[in-house]
């Protein structure tokens, strides 16, 4: 493939919609990206340059890939690190490095580093046995959440446990070999919120806008940037953790942490080191989007500015029903709200699926809001007009 001289190229692992609209960024920047897929179909499969097909935890493909790339990053944060740490010591680039991704991995590495800094979390314990449930039950008591170490997302692989019977069923599923079952205080959060950094090798950190962000099922549904009605020193404490977080792991790319807001206090749920949910406002809604940030932090270009162009982005994922007639609703959204903003990952329509988002910016965020969701619940065939 030809480019233009001199201008570096990065290897994305992974081929989901985070790599898709990283592609978008790259264009822009004059940034060749090179992505390793599942399958050609896969969402950024079909619109990167040089896509190389293969699975995230094959050694060989990954080798294969990272030959004469200027960095290596990722779409998502299940490579096995053996597979990181091996290509670190051959001299190849990969932010972030295993050190940091380690802690995006394993929530109870996670956990135990967070203690280590004194940042403030759930009480959480590792469960060996149904007694060591009971035990923390004792300490926190019903309900109290348990989840899977690793491997988990989008809330698959989260649970609220509300007595000893049904702690016995969920601890009598198999784990796989490296994965641990981790047990959490049930936070009756007032809000989630959620805190990105950018942060390059340099080091230079940039702050975004805290957000606010909403899960149904455990899977964000909405995000609301900046987060309503935010102390602002609350907000600038949330920025805080975020950026001691970014330092104390060596994190470059792209930095989440995502928040729960009890009202009196903000305690850290669980970290991504990639672009996240939380910052698809920012394509539409800030001065530099969490993608281009993320490639300009882990190629150690300098950072651009995160501020919001607007007073109020309100992003509404579109997360596929039973409606599969998409593109007729999708030009109805457009001729109806020509502020709307639609993003649309080029995946099939599948129950329960992320396949787009909707931006909305205004100057008010009821109308923001009303926009954002009005075209989400469109498109999916939620409303009928
Ligand atoms: N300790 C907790 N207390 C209350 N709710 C929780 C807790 N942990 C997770 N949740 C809820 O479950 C969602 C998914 O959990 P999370 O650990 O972020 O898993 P995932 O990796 O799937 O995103 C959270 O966004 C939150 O809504
Ligand atoms: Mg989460």
């Amino acid at each position: 493939v030809a480019k233009a001289h001199g201008f570096p190229t990065v290897v994305m692992i992974g081929g989901g919609q985070l790599s898709r609209m990283t592609q978008q960024a790259a264009i822009a920047l004059g940034v060749e990206l090179r992505v390793l897929s599942q399958s050609p179909t896969e969402s950024a499969a079909q619109v990167v340059g040089e896509i190389f097909i293969g699975q995230h935890d094959d050694a060989a493909a990954i080798e294969k890939i990272a030959i004469g790339a200027d960095v290596v990053t990722f779409d998502h944060e299940h490579v096995p690190l053996e597979i990181i740490r091996d290509l670190e010591s051959r001299g190849v680039v990969v932010r972030p490095g295993s050190k940091a991704l380690a802690h995006a991995q394993d929530k109870v590495l996670m956990r135990q580093k967070l203690e280590s800094l004194e940042i403030k979390q759930p009480k959480w314990k590792v469960l060996n046995s149904i007694s060591d449930g009971v035990e923390f039950a004792n300490v926190v008591s019903y309900p109290f959440i348990i989840k899977v170490s690793r491997g988990g997302y989008d809330g698959r692989g989260v649970w609220v446990c509300k007595d000893e019977t049904e702690l016995a069923d969920l601890l009598s599923q198999p784990l796989g070999s490296d994965v641990q079952w981790l047990a959490e205080e049930f936070i009756p959060f007032e809000r989630e919120l959620s805190a990105q950094v950018a942060r390059s090798p340099h080091p230079q950190m940039i702050a975004y806008p805290v957000v606010e962000t909403q899960q149904k099922e455990g899977m964000c549904s909405v995000v609301i940037a900046p987060a309503p009605n935010l102390d602002p020193e609350r907000a600038v404490e949330a920025q805080r953790v975020a950026m001691q977080i970014a330092d104390a792991l060596d994190v470059t790319g792209m930095l989440a942490v995502e928040l729960f807001d009890t009202g009196s206090e903000i305690l850290v749920n669980e970290l991504a080191m990639r672009p996240h949910n939380s910052g698809h406002w920012s394509i539409d809604g800030a001065i530099t989007s969490q993608f281009e940030n993320h490639l300009r932090a882990v190629l150690d270009l300098p950072l651009g500015s995160p501020k919001a162009k607007s007073e109020w982005t309100v992003m509404v994922n579109v997360i596929g029903g039973d409606f599969s007639d998409m593109f007729h609703a999708f030009k109805h959204c457009m001729a109806r709200d020509p502020h709307v903003k639609i993003h649309m990952y080029g995946k099939e329509v599948r129950k329960g699926r992320k396949i787009g988002h909707v931006n909305v910016s205004s100057e008010d965020l009821e109308d923001a809001l009303r926009r954002a969701q009005h075209a989400a619940d469109y498109l999916i065939g939620n409303i009928e007009e």
